[in-house]
Order: C-alpha cells, then structure tokens, then sequence
C-alpha cells in the first residue's frame, strides 16, 4: 500500500477550519482508495510568529522540504500589519515558495455549472469559462534586487523594487505553460507589459522562441491591461494564461471573480523536483475567522490537486471533486456563495456533507 507524507500548513485566520475539513475528507478518501497519508502539521505564518516570533521557522521548512506534499489553508491577519514586512506572515509564505523553489503556480478557473448564478457578470459572458493561470512565483518582483527604502539626501523617502527575469527564469515557467497548452485546449495566451517593460521584451522573446518546438499550440500575446479586460469582457477565449508574479497575482483574483467566489479557487505550486505546494487562491479572511463560516471548497480542491498532481491519486482526487459538485448540486452554500433557494451551511456542515457525498 503505497503511504504519503503530508505537511500540513493551516496558518491563521479561517485556515484551521478548512484544514480540519480537508484532512477529514482525506483520511476517507485515501481508505475509500487504499493508500495511507500521514499528516505533519507545523507552523506557518501569525501562528509561527505567534509560536517562535518567525513567520516561517526552520523546521516548517525542513519539513516541507522532506514531505511527500504540502497542504496550507491561508496565512495573515490584522494584527501582523504593524510588523516590519520581513516579520509579517506573507514573508513567511513568500520564503517557503522560494525556499521550496516552486517557481510555476497553476491556478485553474473552472466554472461550477451550479455556481453559474453566483458571479456578479452575466451567464453568457462566463458560461463555459475553463482557463488557468500559469503564474511565474519565484521571481519578478516580488524577489528581484535591488530593493528597498532609503532616504536620500534632500531627506526624502524612497522605496523600490526590482522587475527580472533572466532567461532560464523565463524558459522554464513558459516550458510550463506550453505543457499543460498541450494537455489542454492547446491555446496559450503569455500577458506581459512589453510596451513599456524592459524585461517583457525579453519575456516576450522568449516565449516566441519556444513556440517553435510546440507548433500545435496556438501562442498569443497580451499587454497585462488588456489582458485584465479582456478577462471580464469574453473569458472564454482563454486557455492557458501565461505571466509573470505580480500580473498573475493580480489577473488571478480577477479571473477567481468569473466563478463567483474566491473561496471556490484551489492552486498547486510546483517546482523541478520535491514535493509541490497545494494551497486555495483566497486569504485567511480574519473577519470570519472562527466562526464557522467559511467556504472550506476551494481548501478541498486543493486537497484534489495534491492528490492528483503531488500523489499522482487521479481516482481519489476525482472523488473529492465530485463530491463537490455533488454538495454543490444539492444546494448546499456557505455565505460567500449564498443564493435563492439554496441551504445555507456552516463550514463544518458543509464538511459533514460532503463526507456523506464520499460514501
Ligand atoms: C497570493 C497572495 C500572496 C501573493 C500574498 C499573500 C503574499 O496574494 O497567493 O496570490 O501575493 O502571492
Ligand atoms: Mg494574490
């Protein structure tokens, strides 16, 4: 019986409830499908500066270094904001990304037939949406140097930050993209800022070059401006969306908004070889935090990609999702996705039912 060692990052906020939800569901699921996980919960995070004033210790690291895959529900929260930015818990997600050198992000939008009536822009615009964002995570700005504040002589201040990409950075996220183009519906749309930019000339260069070894895939390019247009004015011409951090930072909310809510969005975060990240797209929502209202969805499909991608578990992760869909079509809805004529669910309730939607 093939066993899986699993990290699992429940961070603050909303995170430990989902967790509990997702790792739940897992523990059915790998049964139902006869493998064996065993979980390893460590400290990321409020809750690692909470523990050790680190927002990611060491041994949270070590251990995602050495586990077979890597859950995490959310990190943040207000009372971190006055912290110096290396000490705030987005440091410690942006250090384990690095540090872990998960430099490709997928973040698939996929729209919930069900969910349909839930986004704010109309039926016929979304209806059939199916694209993913391939977000470079690794580099850009987020990383490059130099950077920082100073105060210059006239004693005024200055902050800044660095956009690079060199290009085997470029190389290796686009090879990335052009894959799953092939895997999928062979459309790939690379979004950079190359009327302006510097490095989305050579960004662009790049991408050009390695189409000529994927001559089925129809390759596109966009200025991130239109892109993010384009992305709620006719989603559906896009197949795999392309870019770098902070373009698909941004673009990735905006896309999440296409399937209603931002809790129905699951990530995987990959890099050459170890073990993968699996994370959901939205916050800690601290404002919900230990209510019992969050949406524990998008926690559980990412739970599905870690079973597909990280444990190569196609079946089990199958199964999760449908019972998502399942939940889904019988009406049940957390807040966030509330309608006429739904079932409003607390979160743990909606874990219960979709553990009855697994038997
Ligand atoms: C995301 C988040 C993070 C990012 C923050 C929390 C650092 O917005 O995963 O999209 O900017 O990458
Ligand atoms: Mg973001």
């Amino acid at each position: 019986m093939s066993s899986y060692r699993i990290t699992l990052l429940a961070g603050d906020g909303i995170g430990p409830e989902i967790t509990a939800v997702a790792r739940q569901l897992l523990e059915v699921v790998a049964e139902q499908h006869h493998f064996s996980l065993s979980f390893d919960p460590q400290p990321v995070g409020g809750a690692a500066i909470d523990a050790t004033g680190e927002p990611l210790p060491a041994s949270t690291l070590a251990a995602c270094r050495q586990a077979d895959a890597v859950l995490l529900a959310a990190i943040g929260g207000p009372q971190y904001d006055n912290l110096p930015r290396a000490k705030r818990p987005e440091s410690g997600l942006l250090a384990l990304r690095s540090g872990m050198e998960l430099f490709a992000n997928l973040r698939p939008v996929k729209i919930v037939p069900a969910l349909i009536g839930a986004s704010t822009l109309r039926e016929e615009v979304i209806s059939g949406v199916d694209l993913m964002v391939v977000r470079e995570l690794t580099g850009g700005i987020y990383f490059g140097q130099p950077k920082g504040r100073v105060t210059t002589e006239s004693g005024e201040e200055r902050g800044f930050n660095t956009m690079t990409y060199s290009s085997s950075e470029i190389d290796r996220i686009a090879r990335v993209g052009f894959d799953l183009a092939v895997q999928r519906s062979a459309r790939l749309c690379s979004v950079d800022k190359a009327n302006v930019l510097d490095v989305s000339q050579l960004w662009r260069e790049r991408v050009d070059a390695m189409a000529s070894d994927y001559s089925g895939v129809e390759v596109s390019h966009m200025y991130v401006d239109n892109a993010a247009m384009q992305l709620v004015r006719a989603p559906r011409q896009f197949d795999v969306l392309l870019t770098g951090n902070l373009f698909g930072d941004i673009l990735s909310d905006e896309a999440a908004m296409l399937t209603g809510s931002i809790g129905m969005l699951p990530s995987a975060s990959l890099g050459t070889e170890g073990p993968g990240l699996f994370e959901p797209v939205h916050g800690s929502a601290p404002d919900i935090a230990g209510q019992d209202k969050a949406n524990p969805l998008a926690m559980v499909l990412s739970a599905a990609m870690m079973l597909r991608i990280g444990l190569k578990q196609e079946a089990a992760a199958a199964s999760l999702e449908k019972a998502v869909d399942k939940v889904l079509a019988q009406g049940l809805r957390t807040g966030d996705l509330m309608a006429e004529d739904c079932t409003p669910v607390s979160c743990q309730a909606m874990g219960e039912a979709l553990l009855k939607a697994l038997e």
